[in-house]
């Protein structure tokens, strides 16, 4: 084990979307004053770092992915001077606080393209992606938006008689990351957060920044797909590059979390660069969509260590986000909480940073959002809803009701419900998160896979003497193994203590020690 070993290499992060966390003020929104609130809950689950989803000011288009300001706060969620305090809290407690930096595209109510919109002779036109139609009138690729469906990548201006490139809403124009202007533009937003003393930034849609400025038609199989999941262009890594220097130039191991979602998967790889651009990067989607099946995740598991390794790159492991639904819903659990208690285990005890997903300690599924409340343009609702934080109704949310409906049974899944029953799946990432804090050799240990039955994942993770096997059956039948050792602990809570048997129920995980 190396003592030296980063913080982020060494942490759980908890991401956090900020509306839907806690509520201070009774507006049915979550805020910084509720957040900053449930802060000890925080501490009293184990995590190690808090990713905030975007705060800042934003007409809400995309929910915050649309930023009109970078360098303050949404009255929404409260103040600069109240991000200030929370994370004066959050490191007065130990917990690191990253924001999500949104970089290749602003809002259109940004000053920024308000100005670039203006004339076609703006002194900030070429901050963004602007052409001239083709001949026949039509956009200058063929290029479709993330959302909403089927939508062309361009708006017509028909002010200025051209085209703006937006890779997701047409109310979120793309940057134009060639101009050294906007690079320096950039680069000062993140001055002046690291500068507050915030530890990073989980980087939204990165691989996007650098583009091919001729644009050139996607063709099949992509050319009806969105854009974003097969964009690639060399650019992107030079920019990385100049980032990660300036993340680095700061003291405290800042760090830097990228979204790649790439089609080839592979190429997630490349964004680590030789140890010089991100230090950590999402395999997204890939990775949140492997199915339940033991073999599937073997294979992504041996595929992270052979395209990781060779750079020294250090895993993420991620099962649920704001932007997919929740992995309890996702893997088509059964009425119990059997296959979430299992999967997280397996979240947290590869080699890797995990990243959980506010309320999936609570095993929350989505919700059912019925149409006349459904507000996101890319239908990812469901798995946005407010945490339950007390048994009765409204669960914590005093005041207006909030912005989106609960996930299915809040009383029982609320957090007072489960901070009070040992046998809860809040329990169990409780005790999880407790255990590879204090066992070096799965915090950070060596990994290998080991030969198990069918239906089997196995695992060893080991730290000198000390060695682990972790056991996952996602079968539907009991399975065997003839590893030998003292089970630390079981997703279902049985047999801890004790010898292992050899068998292992249906979607059911241990953890055994076995030097
Ligand atoms: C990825 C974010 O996670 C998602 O929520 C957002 O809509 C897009 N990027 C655009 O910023």
């Amino acid at each position: 084990m190396n003592p030296d070993t980063p913080w982020w290499q060494r942490a759980v992060f908890y991401q956090i979307y900020p509306r839907s966390f806690a509520d201070g003020n009774g507006d049915g929104v979550g805020d910084l004053a509720g957040l900053r609130a449930r802060l000890d809950h925080l501490v009293w689950l184990g995590v190690d770092a808090l990713w905030l989803s975007p705060i800042y000011p934003s007409p809400m288009a995309d929910f915050g992915y649309d930023v009109s300001d970078y360098c303050d706060v949404h009255p929404l969620f409260g103040s600069l001077a109240e991000l200030d305090a929370l994370v004066a809290d959050a490191h007065a407690r130990g917990l690191r606080v990253i924001l999500d930096l949104v970089p290749n595209h602003t809002s259109d109510q940004h000053p920024w393209f308000v100005e670039s919109r203006a004339s076609r002779t703006s002194a900030k036109r070429d901050w963004y992606v602007w052409r001239d139609p083709k001949p026949d009138g039509s956009p200058p690729s063929n290029w479709i938006a993330a959302f909403p469906p089927n939508t062309r990548a361009w708006t017509l201006d028909a002010k200025t008689g051209q085209y703006y490139l937006h890779f997701f809403l047409p109310q979120q124009p793309d940057l134009d990351w060639s101009n050294p202007e906007v690079v320096e533009a950039m680069q000062g937003v993140m001055r002046f957060w690291l500068e507050r003393g915030i530890d990073g930034f989980r980087v939204d849609v990165v691989h996007c920044i650098g583009k091919d400025l001729t644009f050139p038609d996607d063709v099949e199989p992509f050319s009806r797909l969105p854009h974003v999941i097969s964009h690639y262009h060399e650019s992107t890594h030079r920019h990385l590059r100049a980032l990660r220097k300036l993340v680095d130039s700061y003291a405290g191991e800042r760090m830097l979390v990228g979204e790649i979602a790439q089609t080839p998967e592979e190429r997630f790889a490349r964004y680590y660069g030789q140890g010089d651009e991100l230090h950590l990067a999402f395999d997204l989607p890939h990775q949140i969509y492997t199915p339940w099946d033991a073999a599937k995740w073997r294979e992504r598991v041996a595929n992270l260590e052979a395209w990781l390794g060779p750079r020294g790159g250090w895993p993420t492991w991620v099962l649920s986000n704001h932007d997919t639904p929740r992995h309890r819903t996702r893997l088509r659990a059964s009425e119990t909480d059997a296959r979430a208690r299992a999967a997280a285990v397996l979240l947290l005890t590869l080699r890797g940073t995990p990243f959980l997903y506010a309320g999936e300690e609570l095993g929350l599924e989505d919700a059912v959002v019925p149409p006349a409340r459904v507000v996101d343009p890319g239908g990812r609702d469901g798995c946005r809803a407010p945490v339950p934080w007390e048994r009765a109704a409204p669960h914590g949310w005093r005041g207006a009701e909030p912005w989106l409906p609960f996930a299915p049974e809040p009383a029982a899944r609320s957090v007072e419900a489960q901070r009070g029953d040992a046998g809860s799946i809040l329990a169990l990432y409780r005790r999880l998160l407790a255990l590879r804090r204090a066992t070096p050799a799965l915090q950070r240990g060596a990994q290998r896979l080991l030969d198990a039955a069918e239906g089997v994942l196995a695992f060893e993770r080991s730290d000198g003497a000390e060695r682990y096997a972790v056991l996952v059956n996602t079968g539907a039948a009991e399975a065997q193994s003839d590893i030998a050792g003292r089970v630390t602990l079981s997703s279902d809570g049985r047999g801890e203590g004790a010898a292992f048997s050899g068998r292992l129920a249906p979607d059911t995980a241990l953890v055994v020690r076995r030097g």
